[in-house]
């Protein structure tokens, strides 16, 4: 979970206003786990390949969604599921006036019911597999060719990637998944996230 992100964003320069916007939904609503920057602009350059359909896990209060509808070409739609009510609700206010954009209050797991298949999927709150989590199922949310992003690591220092002294299985699932080209892109010093395309 990216400790700093709402509090990172808030001395970045040059965000869209639609995350300026959702920063602020975010610092007002006292939610300090945003996406961080760095993620933020990697989701804008994805959305921008997307052809139909974006979903998102996890919407917080809407900021690595308020990156990806900035980024997203005309005639796309986006889903973002979050489970937690106040947080669901600062980012359906948010989202409002944007038809493309649907925000559903419920578990994750509900993601295919609301859309897709999805040209860019975003786990950020649930099916990451991280910690006991059940890993989302590339082959039945994503569109052949299609693109997963999985938030929040530790950049890897050898291989395989380490977790608390042992092998990162949540990672290595992504990594190595038979479905996927995946690999590690390193954002920051300190924070990396896994991307992968369907084959
Ligand atoms: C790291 S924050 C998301 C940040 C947000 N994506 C952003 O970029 O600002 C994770 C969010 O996922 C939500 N979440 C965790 N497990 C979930 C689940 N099983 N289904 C839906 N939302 C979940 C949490 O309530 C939390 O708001």
């Amino acid at each position: 979970m990216s400790i700093r992100g709402t509090a990172a964003h808030l001395a970045a320069d040059d965000l869209p206003p639609l995350v300026q916007k959702a920063v602020a939904a975010a610092e007002a609503a006292g939610f300090a786990h945003s996406c961080r920057p760095e993620q933020g602009r990697l989701l804008h350059t994805l959305a921008q390949g997307a052809v139909r359909w974006i979903g998102e896990t996890g919407t917080g209060c809407g900021v690595g969604l308020a990156w990806l509808v900035s980024g997203a070409p005309p005639g796309v739609r986006l889903v973002s599921v979050e489970r937690d009510e106040e947080r669901a609700a600062v980012a359906a206010a948010l989202f409002a006036g944007l038809p493309q954009v649907e925000v559903v209050r419920a578990d994750w797991t509900v993601l295919h019911r609301h859309g897709g298949p999805y040209d860019l999927l975003v786990l950020d709150g649930g099916g990451q597999g991280k910690q006991g989590d059940e890993p989302a199922d590339p082959e039945r949310l994503l569109a052949l060719g299609g693109t997963v992003v999985i938030d929040d690591f530790t950049p890897a220092a050898g291989w395989p990637p380490l977790h608390e002294g042992r092998p990162d299985e949540a990672r290595l699932h992504w990594l190595e998944h038979p479905a996927l080209d995946a690999t590690e892109l390193r954002l920051a010093p300190d924070f990396a996230t896994v991307v992968g395309r369907r084959r």
